[in-house]
């Protein structure tokens, strides 16, 4: 992030007079004491989205609202310990096709805010193996991952946001692809490096091949999106199906949000053109090529421990600055 500041000739200041701040989100004060040209990396609200629990609520929600068929790309999720009986209700309906399967995992359980796979564990019976009072978020498993070379993965969709009235949303044609270490089985629960593709957390296995060059985009356990684009255009897939699947989940995703956002915008932000945000969308394919959502990161890591990481981040943030 220093670097595309200092590319695009800005300098660090720490006074208040900046033009674009780059940070934490602000305060509902601070945000009241910023000028029509200072610009922010947050809008007011934007945890809605970052935490899993309040995805799952403000997703939910828009999905009674308008119906589920238009929101097939959020796995059936349970906010415990309110929804328990729901989410055992579920596992009632699920759990012959689990069998039937011969799948071992019926549900993924995750800390509430949690990030880098930490605290996330795998189920089969929720009723046994979830306490009567804990905090958590509940999601069904997706046990047919798409796979490419045996291994699961998932999408890292860079989006950028320059205003939310009205919505302009820029979804960056890269991102990254993040595989596991461990060839996947959906037979066992047994082996984190199979079923999580955290990269925080597969780099800690021996395993793990880190890519060596910016221009290679499909090597090792970390690709470029582009790269797993071109592997399914050689093996004759709908790449713009996919493409255009994501774009609506994405776009369904921030509208749940819209209202709340543009409420805050009006109490605390002076100026509507203030804010724009980056967000993580992560998103994984199933067997049949459909996209579902797995987490929105609104704490972004720009970090770059590899030369593809770098180049591609590099031009993210370079672009985003642009924009805004
Ligand atoms: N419903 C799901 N079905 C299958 N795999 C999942 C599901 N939810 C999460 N995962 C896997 O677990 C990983 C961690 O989950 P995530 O929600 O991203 O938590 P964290 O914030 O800890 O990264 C994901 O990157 C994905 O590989
Ligand atoms: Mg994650």
């Amino acid at each position: 992030v220093r670097n595309a500041f200092r590319r695009a000739g800005f300098l660090p200041t720490s006074s208040n007079n900046f033009n674009v701040l780059w940070g934490k989100p602000l305060k509902i004060a601070e945000y009241k004491e910023l000028c029509e040209y200072q610009k922010v990396n947050h809008f007011p609200g934007t945890y809605l989205l970052g935490r899993k629990d309040n995805l799952a609520r403000v997703c939910n929600k828009f999905r009674r609202v308008f119906g589920s068929d238009s929101f097939q790309y959020l796995p059936k999720t349970f906010v415990l310990p309110g929804e328990r009986t729901e989410l055992l209700q579920d596992y009632e309906e699920w759990k012959g096709k689990l069998k039937k399967n011969d799948c071992d995992i019926s549900y993924i359980v995750k800390p509430p805010a949690g990030c880098r796979g930490i605290g996330i564990r795998l189920i089969s019976d929720p009723n046994t193996q979830i306490k009567e009072k804990a905090v958590c978020v509940v999601s069904r498993y997706i046990s047919d991952p798409f796979l490419i070379n045996e291994t699961k993965f998932d999408l890292r969709i860079y989006v950028a946001i320059t205003s939310f009235n009205p919505l302009r949303v820029y979804v960056h044609e890269n991102g990254l692809a993040r595989f596991c270490t461990v060839k996947y089985s959906r037979k066992t629960r047994k082996n984190r490096f199979r079923h999580l593709t955290n990269y925080s957390l597969n780099k800690q296995n021996p395993n793990f091949v880190k890519n060596t060059n910016a221009s290679v985009d499909d090597e090792g356990h970390k690709w470029g999106l582009k790269a797993v684009w071109k592997w399914m255009r050689e093996r004759q897939m709908d790449v713009s199906t996919v493409m255009g699947k994501i774009d609506d989940l994405i776009l369904k995703t921030l509208l749940s949000i819209e209202v709340q956002i543009n409420t805050n915008m009006q109490l605390a932000v002076p100026c509507r053109n203030n804010c724009f945000e980056l967000f993580g969308f992560d998103v994984m394919l199933d067997s049949n090529l459909h996209p579902w959502l797995i987490e929105v990161n609104t704490a972004l890591s720009l970090a770059s421990d590899s030369p593809l990481d770098k180049s591609i981040k590099n031009q993210l943030v370079t672009e985003v600055l642009n924009m805004v």
